[in-house]
């Protein structure tokens, strides 16, 4: 029963959270008189010294004592006494917990806030540096268009600039005091609820106390945040274990962040992309895990909700470490630009180009697409690229074609044309670029 019934084990990481709010509490049970000022800074006096002994790791945490409130509760009136009895007066467990959870997770968001906000960093750093070089741009895995590896940096960008602003609206919704919700409909005892809203530093107080020790929305909305976020992380993963391959040969991270093989000499393999990728599946699962421990309880509160620890601790720690190695990666990797542009040359890239040329030139969309197509083929069956075409042999291809037709076929040309608002021309990439850096600051 012991066993099944902790929380201890994972709990105890809000220790310093379940402190602060005891001592926000007790301080405003002591304005309010209801203990009296002296119990008051005796019970304070008592947290700190507990703080400290936790920290200098002087106390047992024990399934005996269930969870950190438990165990908080029971070291403190060993220390100081019967006047330690009174620090529960007007709480239960089920508004401390909730009360807990909100406050660590202020605190754990806001750093991974910080974190996300280091990748957007290195990822404008490295789009500035690449703002120019041309790479092969896919769709379907299959040469598309050309665009900078600039602009394919920026595309993550904005991915985890929205990722970062999930978190800043999540963040809004836990900046909420649930202290003094009582086990489930508020308390006879004469508290001040938001005189704890000011002392905790909350910008908000809820409204309703079945709801304040019910509420798991705001730990399901960071685990949805958390799966989208490493889902673009597993995306930006993928394709560095794409470009590292020596098929495509386009990175070159530096060793610190790959390991060896203990048996072939030659390896270098993209470890920690390969984690990160592997590691969303645990993400999503805490998503799940979460959605369905919720979804039959009845109101008020209910054990079932101490199952959000394993998910939620998880989520976070998670996330923080994948954000924090991936972006110190990125910055450690160097595109090999030279080896890039040997690519550009095999897949009709200028297709689309040649088609918007004739396009200009009054010719309708869909009869350029044909004809562009049947030069495709051509190339295809003759083994050459759509530049070599001789015009001699334009009548083979279409009766149509005529030499004004094809544009300069180069991908820097390609590129350049881009000039549409958000498209890949180097002026708008360092648009997009400027945009994000106004953005950080
Ligand atoms: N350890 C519990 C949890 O995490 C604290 C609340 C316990 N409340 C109760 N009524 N048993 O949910």
């Amino acid at each position: 029963m012991e066993e099944l019934n902790a929380s201890i084990d994972l709990d105890r990481r809000y220790y310093d959270v379940d402190i602060k709010g005891s001592i926000a509490h007790v301080t405003m049970l002591g304005e309010q008189g209801i203990v009296t000022e002296e119990e008051a800074a005796a019970i304070r006096e008592g947290l700190e010294k507990i703080r400290k002994m936790i920290e200098n790791d002087e106390i047992e945490f024990s399934t005996r004592l269930e969870d950190i409130h438990m165990t908080v509760e029971t070291y403190l009136i060993k220390e100081i006494g019967d006047v330690g009895k009174k620090l529960h007066t007007g709480r239960s467990r089920n508004d401390q917990v909730a009360l807990d959870t909100r406050l660590f997770m202020k605190k754990e968001l806001g750093e991974i806030y910080e974190e996300i906000r280091t990748l957007l960093n290195v990822i404008l750093k490295k789009a500035e540096e690449y703002k120019s070089e041309i790479m092969i741009g896919f769709t379907h895995l299959q040469h598309a268009q050309p665009v900078t590896i600039g602009f394919h940096l920026m595309a993550y960008f904005q991915m985890f600039k929205r990722d970062l602003e999930r978190i800043e609206d999540c963040l809004k919704r836990i900046d909420y005091n649930p202290l003094g919700a009582g086990a489930l409909a508020g308390t006879t005892v004469n508290i001040n609820r938001h005189r704890t809203t000011e002392l905790l530093g909350f910008s908000n107080i809820t409204e309703n106390a079945m709801d304040s020790v019910s509420d798991k929305d705001f730990v399901l909305e960071f685990l949805s945040d958390a799966a989208i976020c490493i889902m673009h992380l597993s995306r930006f993963s993928e394709e560095f274990i794409i470009w590292n391959s020596q098929e495509f040969g386009y990175i070159d991270i530096d060793d610190a962040y790959c390991t060896g093989s203990s048996i072939m000499p030659q390896k270098k393999n993209p470890d920690i992309a390969e984690l990160i990728r592997g590691k969303t599946g645990r993400v999503y699962g805490n998503l799940m895990t979460m959605l369905t421990v919720m979804k039959g309880t009845p109101l008020a509160y209910n054990k079932d909700f101490q199952e959000d620890k394993a998910a939620l601790f998880d989520s976070l720690d998670t996330l923080r470490i994948c954000v924090k190695v991936f972006a110190k990666m990125l910055e450690n990797t160097e595109f090999k630009t030279e080896e890039i542009s040997k690519h550009l040359g095999k897949g009709f890239l200028a297709a689309t180009d040649i088609a918007e040329h004739m396009v200009k030139q009054n010719v309708p969309f869909r009869e350029a697409h044909e004809i562009v197509g049947n030069m495709v083929k051509y190339c295809e069956n003759n083994n050459m690229g759509l530049e070599d075409i001789k015009e001699e042999n334009y009548p083979e291809i279409s009766e149509k074609l005529t030499a004004n037709m094809i544009p300069e076929l180069s991908a820097r040309a390609c590129v350049d044309r881009r000039v549409s608002y958000g498209g890949t021309a180097v002026s708008d990439v360092e648009r997009q670029i400027e945009a994000g850096k106004k953005y950080m600051a």
